[in-house]
């Protein structure tokens, strides 16, 4: 189903220029589309998309005055009935009246894109401290979970991740997208430079060995912030990344590795083993023996003490409405990657897996996933070892009330700590810092997010059930949420450049930090099987959850419009059983082209 991938991204019109053959290309290269509507790539788009909140169905998306989200969330449409106000409605209801604001802004957009253009000069940047010499160490130990919390294995002290995404694309800002075009009055200081190594694109694999000269001053920079962890997204299991993972283990960061390629962590809504073995071509060949492929990732990447954490699928329903039909895929490549560490248990380490959700907001979605992802099914082997949602709902206003100024029980993150702080595994924002509201980015960005909810994390409102955030991310491409211009990025600023973005990260990074009630005592530390009843003065109360019922699980897919409502209770296959029966060939290719 090639138009999965499409759909929602170009609005089809990708379709009519693109033959099947052709997509996988198209969402590697930095393709344009034919039509006007679509000159993004793909891949930018839906990561605009993903990070921009939406307007309730029936709530305010636009008006002269309006500051809040323009879009409305699924089967929503921005239907106009003033200057001053527009509304979201059912797409079905909307179908025929109201005319959008959409034509008259793209002839604006056009008009200005036709002026001539100025001759610009950019001032230069405002100086930087020179970075100091890192701290460096010997040894790290690995990290293991226990109960919901994560603890060094070896001091057994309580370990919360600082973290950054780290997915610089090398994207150079092109005044074509990005929020500082949408300001008012906003004059654009920005000159483009030529990114130092070229275009990478979504896909590329940014720390393999061969990109050392690339990756080696953001790392520094990276532990001088505070951070003790980065997240990455597409890896190749054919290259090296020993000089990373060691780099970074010499700056005392931790790795969560991703086992998905290609796409942002997607499984098809597909019976299992297939699902994750075979070439569907639908998908966007994005199954192409995932099995085989993450495999090879974990081998590599058990073997370093600093990989924290395995990412077995990430945002299954961000691109795919059928992402929610998708979940018992995940359930299945989960139970069959833990099938692999038992098997080598000996020589390979058991790196805990995470799925990593998008937050969906309220409703009952984000908690029936949520628990079905880490309840046993058939036994605990299908249920994940940590949980990440991906966050953008605290966009750098605070939420004054009783008299504080930043008070939590205002904040979008109340609802998730309900859903979340009787969790049975350790829970991540595997992402976050939304870089909308009262913030905008304007090239060259001054001032910058200033990261008010990590204080929260890490204090009393939500420590007691978070092991970790990672912000949101390293390196400024067109969706201006870097901390950082990678060399090149403007004119004549040749040098990795922080931005006051990343200082202020650092000013939070540093000043809070894990709260050390729930360390485990000396006498626990070397007992293999500790858990937080026996290390912390805390009741150990976070059982397992029962696998939601058929009833919750159909109302989930029925409330997100599945094409197929897919049974959540059932059990599949594992690869070994269905080759072992004759059902899948075993040796399917591998190594393969990944883009
Ligand atoms: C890895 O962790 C073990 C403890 O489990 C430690 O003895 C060893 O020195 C560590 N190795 C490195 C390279 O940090
Ligand atoms: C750590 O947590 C305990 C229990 O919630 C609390 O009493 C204590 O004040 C916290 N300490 C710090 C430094 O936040």
């Amino acid at each position: 189903m090639v138009r999965r991938l499409i759909q929602g991204l170009c609005f089809g019109s990708l379709l009519a220029t693109a033959g099947a053959d052709q997509v996988p290309d198209l969402l590697a290269a930095d393709s344009e589309c034919a039509s006007e509507e679509c000159t993004l790539n793909a891949l930018q788009r839906h990561a605009l998309l993903k990070k921009e909140p939406v307007a309730k169905m029936y709530g305010q998306c636009g008006g002269a005055k309006w500051k809040g989200p323009t879009n409305c969330e699924d089967g929503g449409k921005c239907v106009k009935n003033n200057d001053w106000y527009s509304q979201c409605e059912p797409e079905a209801a909307a179908a025929a009246p109201a005319p959008s604001p959409e034509p008259a802004e793209t002839n604006k957009a056009k008009e200005e894109t036709e002026e001539p253009a100025p001759t610009k000069t950019m001032a230069p940047l405002p100086a930087r401290p020179k970075q100091p010499v890192p701290k460096t160490y010997e040894t790290l130990n690995p990290i293991i979970a226990r109960g919901n919390f994560l603890y060094d294995s070896v001091t057994g002290k309580r370990f919360f991740a600082k973290g950054v995404a780290y997915n610089p694309r090398n994207e150079k800002y092109d005044h074509s997208f990005g929020n500082s075009v949408q300001i008012a009055g906003w004059v654009d200081k920005c000159v483009p430079g030529t990114p130092k190594g070229g275009y990478w694109g979504y896909t590329a694999d940014v720390i393999e060995d061969d990109k050392e000269e690339f990756w080696t001053e953001d790392l520094e920079a990276m532990a001088d912030m505070g951070a003790n962890t980065i997240r990455l997204y597409n890896l190749d299991p054919r290259k090296s990344h020993a000089k990373f993972m060691k780099k970074a283990a010499s700056l005392g960061i931790y790795v969560i590795v991703p086992l998905t390629g290609k796409d942002y962590g997607f499984l098809p809504a597909f019976p299992a083993p297939e699902c994750y073995t075979k070439d569907l071509e639908d998908y966007g060949n994005v199954g192409v023996n995932l099995l085989g492929f993450a495999k090879t990732l974990m081998k590599e990447f058990s073997q370093y003490n600093n990989t924290l954490l395995f990412t077995a699928a990430n945002e299954l329903a961000q691109l795919d409405k059928n992402g929610y039909a998708a979940f018992p895929c995940v359930k299945a490549f989960v139970r069959d990657l833990h099938n692999y560490q038992a098997d080598c248990a000996e020589s390979m380490r058991k790196v805990p897996l995470i799925y990593s959700d998008v937050d969906t907001g309220g409703g009952i979605a984000r908690k029936v996933v949520a628990d079905y992802l880490t309840c046993a099914l058939d036994s605990d082997a299908d249920a994940v070892d940590a949980y990440g949602l991906n966050v953008y709902s605290w966009c750098d206003e605070t939420y004054p009330g009783d008299g504080k100024a930043d008070n939590f029980q205002y904040s979008p993150y109340k609802d998730i700590k309900q859903d979340f702080e009787d969790f049975s595994v350790p829970f991540i924002f595997s992402e976050f810092g939304c870089n909308l509201g009262k913030f905008k980015t304007k090239c060259p960005y001054p001032d910058g997010r200033t990261w008010p909810d990590v204080k929260h994390f890490l204090g009393e409102d939500m420590g007691q059930f978070m092991s970790g955030a990672i912000a949101f991310q390293w390196s400024m491409d067109k969706e201006e949420y870097g901390l950082t211009l990678s060399p090149g990025f403007l004119a004549g600023q040749d040098k990795l450049y922080l931005l006051d973005n990343y200082f202020n990260l650092q000013k939070q990074y540093k000043k809070y930090d894990v709260n050390s009630t729930w360390d485990a005592p000396a006498g626990e530390v070397d007992k293999c099987s500790f858990v937080p009843s026996d290390v912390a003065p805390m009741e150990y109360k976070h059982k397992r959850p029962a696998c939601p019922s058929k009833e919750l699980w159909m109302k989930v897919q029925h409330e997100k419009r599945v094409d197929k409502v897919v049974d959540w209770s059932a059990s599949w296959p594992s690869w070994r059983t269905a080759v072992n029966f004759g059902w899948l060939v075993p040796n399917m290719p591998f190594p393969f082209a990944i883009a």
